[in-house]
């Protein structure tokens, strides 16, 4: 095969399992290099047709000496690009190649100094010595020959390892992850010195690529699209209407669900602001008259992803001529998850519109699936919403139906709507808001306690104020709010919210405890 086959669009990372992998993504997108993630079982024809500048093997649970230990279609070394490969990347790059990989005796888990023994362009403009973070049980012990050692750390002789004519290049330390401070330098000297890649990804080039992209794929054609008023279908929407205008259709629909402003910001903000062609259809009355009386949190879960469904699809149909739906899924949802366990079992059945497809029968328009959250915080700036819509906290789509435990009724909900109000306007007020990924009140319906108020009992409610820490969601920890602010939350619910006399704030992480509480 050819050098010239692969033009080079991007680079592209073949999926061992690593739950960095991602990050590398994320880390070359930063410095503005495209590229993509493709399972490790990728065909010659996906390889090809990736158009990859650079190849780079990412690293995996696995061990290469493992029955069945994944390893990549042969053409990855045959089709003429440079290849670097991390961890467990690089020990397939050893093994594949006639080298020794062995068990090491002791773990290596942590910091880790990498002296540079050899000139490489992988470590071009780097310091002698960098700091490095490792996580690995095997090293190599051999390399074949034509690969040479570049750099080494106490424990592992062959940290980096090159086969320059090749152009094959091994590290056995994590360059993506922020334990490794000059990772990225690593990262970008491969895509930018060794593949030669000479394309700058940025949100300007993007957006006219996505609407061009979007005109040719709907041409004439009409589009409607499910907002909830957050950041990925609002970006997702303003995309689409710099596309086709008008004929891109939104509804918002009023579940009931929602929290103080809710309705109001998205009527401001997107109908009057960004200008979309936006319908507001209030299903208050349904939502909340089929959930009375329910409290298994599935069944309350079930019953509004089913009833959303039923609204937005007979709405969409009053607009003749629609065949698309826009949604705005985003790329970890798009990259097939490489798992070494097989499928997981169900948490929560997260409502979002995956059902709405099926039923409908309406082709996708999805114009941020190769995108992060961050880059779709970027591309609504680049088009001017206000920063304020794109810093909002994820807000499930349930809504506040899983924040009140049990059965939902509408004095429950206002007097949660007060308590987040205040939550949120506190947290605001000490600009904390945009510090943590997600906060939120949660109200115990079941736990009634005893508390005094002035001179008499009261016998009331107890909500719990939930603040995390979390990259993505997948895992989260307890945000470290200050006591004060806690404080302050505390005593003005107590005293301005009617029917609480008690504030918990939770304190458990994800996992073993989710975020939301149903
Ligand atoms: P959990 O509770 O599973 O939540 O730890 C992880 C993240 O997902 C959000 N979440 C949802 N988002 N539909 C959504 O669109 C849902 O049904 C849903 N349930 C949870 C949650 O707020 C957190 O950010």
């Amino acid at each position: 095969m050819s050098v010239a086959a692969l033009e080079g669009e991007k680079i592209l990372i073949l999926d061992f399992g690593s739950q960095y992998t991602q990050l590398i993504a994320r880390r070359l997108r930063e410095l503005q290099v495209y590229c993509e993630i493709l399972p490790y079982k990728a065909s010659r024809a996906q390889i090809l047709a990736a158009k990859a500048a650079g190849i780079i093997l990412s690293g995996g649970p696995a061990s290469v000496h493992e029955k069945g230990s994944p390893r990549p279609d042969k053409f990855v070394f045959e089709a003429g690009v440079p290849v670097l490969g991390i961890c467990y990347g690089m020990q397939l790059l050893v093994e594949l190649h006639g080298g020794k990989v062995v068990p090491s005796k002791k773990r290596e888990y942590g910091h880790a100094d990498l002296e540079i023994v050899a000139e490489s362009p992988l470590f071009a403009d780097l310091p002698k010595h960098l700091q490095v973070w490792m996580s690995h049980g095997d090293s190599a012990s051999r390399l074949h020959n034509g690969f040479r050692v570049d750099a080494r750390t106490e424990s592992a002789p062959y940290a980096a390892i090159s086969d320059e004519a090749k152009r094959q290049y091994g590290i056995q330390f994590h360059p993506e992850v922020v334990h490794t401070p000059l990772g990225s330098k690593v990262l970008e000297n491969f895509a930018r010195r060794i593949c030669g890649f000479k394309k700058v990804w940025s949100m300007t080039s993007l957006l006219e690529s996505q609407v061009a992209a979007i005109k040719a794929q709907v041409g004439e054609g009409k589009v409607v699209c499910a907002l909830s008023g957050g950041v990925d279908s609002t970006v997702a929407a303003t995309l689409i209407s710099k596309a086709i205008g008008s004929r891109l259709h939104c509804i918002y629909v009023d579940t009931g669900l929602g929290r103080h402003g809710d309705r109001e910001r998205a009527e401001k903000v997107l109908g009057r602001e960004l200008k979309l062609n936006l319908k507001v259809v209030d299903a208050s009355k349904l939502f909340l008259g089929r959930l009375k009386g329910v409290s298994d949190p599935e069944r309350k879960r079930k019953i509004i992803g089913k009833s959303f469904i039923e609204v937005f699809d007979k709405e969409a149909k009053r607009i003749k001529g629609v065949t698309f739906l826009a949604q705005g899924t985003l790329y970890p949802d798009v990259i097939e998850s490489v798992s070494v366990h097989g499928p997981s079992v169900v948490i929560k059945s997260h409502h979002n519109v995956g059902g709405l497809p099926k039923k409908m029968n309406l082709k996708l328009v999805e114009p941020l699936r190769m995108l992060f959250k961050d880059e779709v915080r970027l591309l609504g700036k680049e088009m001017g919403i206000s920063p304020d819509l794109l810093g909002l906290h994820p807000f499930p789509g349930p809504g506040l139906a899983i924040r009140v435990l049990g059965a939902v009724t509408p004095e429950l909900l206002t007097t949660l709507r007060d308590a987040d109000l205040v939550m949120r306007q506190e947290l605001k007020a000490a600009g904390w808001y945009d510090k943590v990924w997600q906060a939120f009140v949660v109200i115990l319906p079941s736990v009634r306690s005893v508390g005094v108020m002035g001179d008499g009992r009261t016998y009331e409610n107890t909500v719990v104020v939930r603040s995390v820490d979390s990259r993505d969601g997948m895992t989260a920890d307890w945000s470290r709010l200050p006591f004060d602010l806690l404080q302050k939350i505390s005593s003005r619910i107590v005293s301005e919210v009617k029917g609480v006399n008690r504030v918990a704030y939770d304190i458990s992480s994800k996992p073993p405890a989710t975020i939301e509480w149903e």
